[in-house]
């Protein structure tokens, strides 16, 4: 028998070293260092290459045959549907709802006439029936298995025609002849994923890989599957709120800009199509700390309602805490208040959240937050019936922002009469039906919101 060298792979992360360590050396993680011999692929030493072709870049390229999964939200976030002989992951947080967003739409294929497959690992086939029963879509011709033998499952789906679309359910759960390393871990996950990869190319099934994410957010063990696969799709959702995110994090056949929104119901996942209404449908109007935002992911408005508290602190060191949005953006507002408005908040705590678990990385939310902090501070209500967007530099000015119109557009369509936008957006259309107010400077916004209400009676000392 040949000599095996061996190796150990950094459960987290996959960094793969010659010794035991207690602490991986790549990522930090403790304790996560386990022996896994190496890929035992083969002809691994003796084998003399084949020979092949090389191809010149004139050479007739195909655009990529997509197929629409009849899903709008998923096919939007995807760029317009799974594309022949692709392979996309999708992870999220469990119990999230990817089993039942892809039986959903392996069954919508299914219907449309498509050969689609769904193999699970995870549940047995009588528990994916009763999914499938459960959200009304026993009639649809899937085929299921419960299968986790990738060799098992490639020779099957050989047979006959090519399926167009084959989830996995998960790729934690599969394993390979090919490595001998135990199902889970860092290698049999990539061997698999390896494995699939290469038949998806070469039959021109597009595959799905479920991916399950750790604690802290990360795609468990296997990183590096990210880099193999073509697209990346991660299912968000908070746990007290019904809507669920869907958003590429890679896709190299599409955008990575835009969000599907759904919602889970009784029977299995909604897609929302108008997400701002949804977003604002549990407002506290009147309420001073409070403004809406109009936002754009990818080529859509969305507009949310961005939530702040500016107390006075019983600490030290006042706490700053964020949800939805950056934690360095808010020090920068913070900051720019301090240091240009004349706005004190050495001894105040502040709080900002995103309402809706929404989670926007756009700088023009600036503007927005900070009306809702000053609003906060204030304690003057802003008008329920202004939105707010633009961008604050450091030195104190309002920056304009991209898509003006269609953030303008939205607002108008969801019944608000004002919008508070840079100085510089003067020039672009806007809508007939809504009060523009220009501004050029972060300290006129502060000035027209001081100038709504009466300040706090006793503020703390300093
Ligand atoms: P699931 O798709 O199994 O999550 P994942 O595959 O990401 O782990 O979804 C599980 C949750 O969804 C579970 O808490 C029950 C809920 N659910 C509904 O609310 N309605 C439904 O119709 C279905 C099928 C599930
Ligand atoms: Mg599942």
């Amino acid at each position: 028998m040949s000599k095996r060298s061996l190796s150990f792979i950094c459960q987290n992360c996959g960094a793969a070293s010659h010794r035991w360590q207690g602490k991986c050396e790549a990522c930090g993680e403790w304790n996560s260092l386990a022996e896994e011999g190496a890929p035992a692929g083969p002809g691994r030493k003796t084998a003399k290459g084949r020979l092949f072709a090389l191809e010149g870049l004139a050479g007739e390229a195909h655009d990529a045959p997509r197929l629409a999964s009849g899903v709008a939200e998923l096919d939007r976030v995807t760029g317009g549907g799974f594309v022949r002989g692709s392979v996309l992951l999708m992870a999220g947080d469990p119990g999230i709802g990817k089993s039942t967003l892809l039986i959903q739409a392996t069954a919508a294929l299914a219907r449309a006439g498509h050969r689609a497959v769904y193999i699970s690992g995870e549940e047995a086939v009588a528990q994916v029936r009763l999914r499938a029963e459960r959200l009304g879509l026993r009639d649809a011709p899937v085929e299921l298995a419960a299968e986790t033998s990738v060799e098992d499952i490639i020779a099957t789906l050989s047979e006959g025609k090519t399926p167009r679309l084959i989830v996995i359910d998960s790729i934690q759960t599969m394993w390979t002849d090919m490595v001998e390393s135990a199902p889970g871990t860092v290698t049999q996950v990539r061997g698999s994923a390896q494995a699939l990869i290469r038949y998806a190319k070469r039959s021109g099934a597009a595959i799905i890989l479920v991916g399950h994410v750790t604690k802290d957010g990360q795609i468990a063990g296997p990183r590096v599957v990210e880099h193999m696969v073509d697209a990346v799709l991660s299912f968000e959702g908070d746990g007290t709120h019904q809507f669920r995110i869907l958003r590429a994090v890679k896709n190299r056949f599409g955008p990575t800009d835009e969000i599907g929104v759904f919602e889970m119901t009784g029977a299995g996942l909604a897609e929302v199509a108008t997400p701002s209404e949804l977003f604002l449908s549990e407002r506290d109007l009147g309420q001073p700390g409070t403004a809406v935002f109009a936002g754009m992911e990818g080529t859509r408005p969305i507009l949310v309602e961005i939530q702040a508290l500016v107390a006075p602190t019983s600490l030290g060191t006042p706490r700053r805490a964020v949800v939805g949005w950056d934690t360095s953006r808010l020090a920068m507002v913070l900051a720019v208040l301090e240091a240009h408005c004349g706005v004190k908040l050495g001894g105040y705590d502040v709080y900002l959240n995103v309402a809706g678990g929404m989670r926007i990385s756009e700088p023009a939310a600036d503007l927005a937050a900070a009306a809702a902090l000053v609003s906060s501070l204030a304690n003057s209500p802003l008008p329920a019936d202004a939105v707010y967007f633009g961008e604050v530099s450091l030195s104190g000015a309002i920056r304009p922002v991209s898509h003006t119109a269609s953030r303008l557009k939205e607002s108008a369509k969801l019944g608000f009469a004002r919008a508070v936008l840079p100085e510089a957006a003067r020039s672009e259309a806007g809508d007939p039906s809504l009060k523009a107010s220009h501004v050029g400077s972060l300290t006129t916004l502060v000035a027209d919101i001081a100038a709504l209400g009466k300040p706090r009676t006793a503020p703390p000392k300093a």
